[in-house]
């Protein structure tokens, strides 16, 4: 009886929205000079980096995406930049659960790592968008993010800085376009890559790299508590999306990838997201509901929230403390380095 007027409202929804289709993005692994610029850290695999055919990665254009990315100017009054969001002192988050965008005005969601984003095509938590070039168009002129009015007002408003348009010439031998706002940010984003963290030191053999209780931890990772089930592979992400309960407990829930493809069996699905870094980068879920690790932990163990779409591996794990303690421990072993390097511009572009 609970579910019924949320199926009811469920079904409102699909009525209201059309479904948009994602823009085919060809994407491709680093070359030899590519990946000597990206320079990736220990434990972070080169084959699995993904670079869209018709964006290829150099110093300049590197360089030109980061002016951009800490730029206030791109938003409508000149004090929302990405970097206010996804700030590389906050593991390139921001530290609330919900995020603030321009005038303090709040979204619905949590602003997810710009960390290790070479690695995914999909982007945002319900993967709506198929690339970072498609997804940085988006919150400029998002009203309660960068706020600005179209893409023409803030392309105009780039090109009438005589340093952008010297820039924009040199990497792409144009004017300042949107196109060329968006390869340049999602270029820049690719080189914020964490790795060499306790985690891959012991991956790779190097003695003393982690605690005994991360030994623990991490056996309980893979195996009682289940998380690599998900949480796979170098990236601790199988990419993919799953119905884990967050927010089935109130009367709203957000409905993630349901609301994008309008199928049912992707209802209040969300994208894994990786766990590098992870003691950096709370609070966490889509919505930021979880201040801390240990929540997280618990909400796991009682089997996530319950509701007609869980995923059939989240199950009631009874994890003693000293388990949980173990596994929190661990999951300490995966912050890394990299991202660290990538800071504020000291000046900008006039
Ligand atoms: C006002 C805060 C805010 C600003 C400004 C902002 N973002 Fe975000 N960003 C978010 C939130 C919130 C999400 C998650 C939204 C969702 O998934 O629906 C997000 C998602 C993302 C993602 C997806 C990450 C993932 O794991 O899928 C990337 C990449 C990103 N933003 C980059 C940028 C870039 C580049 C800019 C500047 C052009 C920017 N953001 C500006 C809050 C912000
Ligand atoms: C069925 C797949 C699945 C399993 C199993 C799983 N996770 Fe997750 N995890 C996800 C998804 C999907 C999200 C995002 C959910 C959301 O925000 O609604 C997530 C989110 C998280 C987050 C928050 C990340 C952030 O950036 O906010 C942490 C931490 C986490 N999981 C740790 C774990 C641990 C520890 C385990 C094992 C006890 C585990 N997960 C098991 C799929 C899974």
């Amino acid at each position: 009886m609970r579910y019924s007027s949320i199926t009811a409202f469920i079904m409102v929804l699909a009525l209201a929205q059309g479904v948009e289709a994602a823009a085919d993005t060809e994407f491709r692994k680093p070359t030899a000079a590519e990946e000597k610029l990206l320079n990736l850290p220990l434990g972070l695999n080169a084959n699995f980096a993904a670079i869209p055919s018709d964006n290829p990665i150099t110093k300049e254009k590197i360089e030109l995406g980061r002016l951009l990315y800490f730029d206030t100017r791109l938003s409508r009054n000149d004090t929302i930049a990405c970097a206010t969001c996804h700030n590389p002192k906050l593991g390139f988050t921001d530290g609330q659960p919900v995020s603030l965008g321009i005038g303090t005005l709040k979204g619905g969601r949590s602003a997810p790592t710009v960390i290790n984003r070479l690695f995914s095509k999909a982007q945002f938590w319900d993967g709506r968008a198929p690339s970072l070039e498609e997804q940085a168009k988006g919150p400029i002129t998002n009203l309660i993010e960068m706020g600005m009015p179209s893409h023409d007002v803030v392309i105009n408003k780039l090109n009438d800085i005589r340093g952008y348009r010297d820039r924009f010439n040199k990497v792409f031998g144009t004017v300042v376009t949107l196109d060329g706002v968006a390869k340049a940010i999602a270029t820049f984003e690719r080189t914020v890559v964490s790795g060499n963290s306790a985690f891959d030191r012991y991956q790779d053999a190097i003695e003393g790299a982690i605690t005994e209780a991360q030994i623990r931890g991490l056996k309980i990772f893979k195996e009682k508590a289940r998380c690599t089930q998900c949480h796979a592979g170098f990236n601790l992400t199988d990419e993919k999306f799953h119905n884990i309960g967050v927010g089935w407990g109130g009367h709203r829930p957000d409905l993630g990838l349901f609301d994008e493809t309008k199928k049912l069996v992707d209802m209040g699905k969300f994208k894994t997201p990786t766990l590098r870094d992870i003691a950096d980068t709370g609070p966490y879920m889509h919505d930021g509901r979880f201040a801390t690790l240990r929540q997280v932990i618990d909400f796991y163990d009682r089997g996530g929230d319950p509701n007609p779409f869980l995923d059939k591996e989240i199950v009631k794990l009874n994890l003693t403390e000293q388990e949980k303690r173990d596994l929190e421990v661990f999951l300490h072993a995966l912050s890394g380095e990299g991202w660290q390097t990538k800071v504020a511009p000291k000046g900008f572009p006039q």
